[in-house]
């Protein structure tokens, strides 16, 4: 490993020199001062005095040389759609949309709410914010009204845009109701919403004097070009959120021109892509894989990039590699779920279409599984690169970096630290460094490098309390990750030190959920836990305690409370956090302060040994449990 030890020695020990040298690989309209600003740390900023933008990157600089190139491939079984945009193309529809973005008063720094299904005019919309400087937060389309309304609420939008209707598995899923719901439910809601008319959903009926329609406003502006915006490095792009410990989510803000620097640099060492040639990431808008690599990093290398609406085995399990074959795609990302779910499909899809374009598989997002990885590997005859990372870092933070040498892949491991990442095992009693093979929370010692996260949206004490609190006698990021790192120094991750739950690679907090569950009317307590699921990877259970037990007299009643209570939280949240089983106890296990129990719980769903109990308050609770999950147990 001597090539890529030296490559990120050299980003860690001679950061400014290595980071100036990534630093060409985007445009600047005026050249940074200072490469790295720590003056106050943990708060860094990159590329200060510098001014570009992420659209310019993205598109505008590749017009002279690749205009007539594909860009977006935008490709939908679910209505049977599919459309090639070049980059001049491109070109045009963001200017439109920055046009109307422009017309509505919406520029440099204001936010916009994207609400929006896997369709060609999120990525037009999100890249005319950046093209305008507008900050965008995109909301994932699986949230439900409170959750969007919590989020309008903390960015406070001057504007927001959704559609009609996605479609998932054939079936319409309405939008805009739900916005309609968010903005009865928000404090300050938006004046205006574009809303994209699909035509799925035929109920669909603007709202006169608020919701405007795109299709009309782009025919308004079908030939402007909206200048871009130039920001200053650290600008904010977009606020993304993301769950933690409490039922609050928080909105990671990201900087721009650190970004830029870090997903151009990303393509080129850790996913090789050229441009020229076909990305495609299997991921949504709503989430960071989205945002970094379905949108700015393939287009800012100059790749056309696939976005695609549908899913893995509709019209059947061999749809991703057929798109692969049409296409030539030669980068793809997915994750281990994805990679779990085809195999359990007829192998034969697999072997059907030509993916002699295909260089490497990417997953990440959630823990690939050792035997995952190796069926995955086999089946395709290609190199599969487990890489772990984080919406707070948007780009990877442990991968191999075959750009930069061909180090070998072994399965159940996302390999080493990433360049830039000063990257340690910590003990959690001293925050010593942990020796091989001894477990510890996975820290980054800061600055966290171009493209992490600059801090928490409105709220740079909470960025400063949550991320860099974990130690008492340093400063350090963490992660909340367990890691090790073994003698050859490849790093494998453990799971989570907080109660962030990921169910199919979306992240969750047990507490959303538990709020989400209590917004039943009939439940007076509840735990939530993840336990192990073989395709999701872990699937949320709750353990509630109800105030009327009546309710809950006979196993009829308790299952017909039991699917209240789910829709309460399909309702509250989104059906991405339903709980799979909700089981009902008189008492829930706690320490005598009033603690839960989660990690005992967590235990005894998994048929763990529940650990050290010696500050249960009651025992009894444990034994509910227990029988709660066999299934006797009816208050
Ligand atoms: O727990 C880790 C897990 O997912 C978390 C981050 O999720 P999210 O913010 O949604 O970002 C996903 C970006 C790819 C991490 O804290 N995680 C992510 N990748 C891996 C992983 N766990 C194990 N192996 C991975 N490759």
């Amino acid at each position: 490993m001597g090539a890529y030890q030296d490559f990120h020695q050299r980003s860690i020990r001679h950061r400014d020199a290595f980071w100036s040298e990534q630093a060409a690989l985007v445009d600047w309209h005026r050249p940074f001062t200072e490469v790295c600003d720590f003056s106050r740390p943990p708060f860094a900023r990159w590329f200060r005095g510098g001014e570009t933008n992420l659209c310019h990157n993205a598109i505008d600089r590749h017009l002279a040389s690749r205009g007539d190139q594909k860009a977006l491939i935008y490709i939908s079984t679910e209505t049977g759609q599919e459309k090639t945009y070049t980059f001049r193309e491109l070109y045009k529809e963001v200017n439109r949309a920055a046009g109307m973005l422009a017309t509505l008063g919406v520029g440099k720094g204001d936010r916009v709410l994207i609400y929006m299904p896997m369709i060609a005019e999120a990525v037009f919309a999100m890249l005319a914010c950046a093209r305008v400087g507008a900050i965008h937060s995109v909301v994932f389309g699986g949230f439900a009204s409170a959750s969007l309304a919590a989020r309008i609420d903390d960015a406070k939008p001057a504007l927001m845009i959704t559609a009609d209707a996605g479609m998932r598995g054939g079936r319409a899923i309405p939008y805009k109701p739900l916005v309609d719901e968010a903005l009865r439910l928000a404090r300050h809601p938006p004046r205006n919403v574009i809303v994209v008319n699909r035509g799925i959903d035929k109920e669909y009926r603007p709202l006169a004097g608020r919701d405007l329609d795109y299709a009309t406003l782009r025919r308004a502006h079908a030939e402007i070009n909206t200048p871009v915006t130039w920001l200053e490095s650290s600008d904010p792009s977009y606020i993304l959120y993301t769950s933690g410990t409490t039922g609050r989510p928080k909105g990671v803000q990201r900087d721009t021109g650190g970004y830029a620097v870090a997903l151009a640099a990303s393509m080129q060492h850790i996913y090789c892509g050229n441009a020229g040639e076909t990305m495609f990431t299997t991921s949504d808008i709503g989430w960071v894989v989205g945002h970094s690599y379905i949108v700015y990093g393939p287009l800012i290398a100059g790749m056309t990039t696939i976005l695609y609406e549908g899913l893995p085995i509709r019209p059947d399990a061999g749809i991703w590699w057929k798109i692969v074959a049409d296409n030539q795609v030669s980068v793809m990302f997915s994750s281990p779920t994805a990679a779990r779910v085809l195999k359990k499909q007829d192998p034969k899809y697999l072997a059907q279409y030509d993916l002699s374009s295909l260089r490497h598989l990417f997953l990440a997002g959630e823990p690939l599984d050792e035997p995952t990885h190796r069926w995955i590997a086999d089946a395709l005859h290609k190199p599969v690169i487990d890489h772990y990372w984080q919406t707070e870092t948007g780009w990877p933070i442990l991968s191999a970096v075959l750009g930069v040498e061909k180090t070998p892949i072994k399965f159940g491991t996302p390999s080493f630290p990433v360049y830039g990442y000063d990257l340690q095992i910590l003990r959690e009693s001293d925050a010593a460094e942990a020796a091989a093979d001894e477990k510890g929370v996975v820290a980054i010692v800061p600055p966290l490098p171009p493209g992490c996260m600059t801090t928490v949206w409105g709220d740079d004490e909470r960025f400063v309390n949550t991320y860099f609190t974990s130690f008492r006698t340093r400063q350090v990021y963490s992660t909340f990750d367990w890691g090790i790192r073994d003698k050859d120094g490849y790093h494998f991750i453990l799971g989570r030190t907080d109660d962030v739950i990921n169910v199919a690679g979306h992240r969750l907090g047990t507490r959303e959920i538990e709020e989400a569950v209590q917004s039943h009317p009939n439940i007076a307590e509840v735990a939530v836990v993840g336990v192990a699921d073989p395709i999701k990877g872990q699937m949320p259970i709750a353990f509630a305690v109800v105030k009327d037990a009546a309710a809950i007299a006979t196993p009829e009643l308790a299952r017909a409370q039991e699917k209240g209570v789910m829709d309460a939280v399909d309702k509250q949240l989104g059906a991405i956090g339903r709980p799979s089983h909700v089981h009902f106890v008189t008492l829930l296990p706690k320490t005598r302060s009033g603690k839960l129990l989660r990690r005992s719980i967590q235990a005894l769903a998994e048929g763990r040994d529940p650990g050290d109990l010696t500050t249960i308050e009651d025992p009894a609770a444990l034994d509910q449990i227990k029988r709660a999950l066999a299934g006797d147990f009816l208050p």
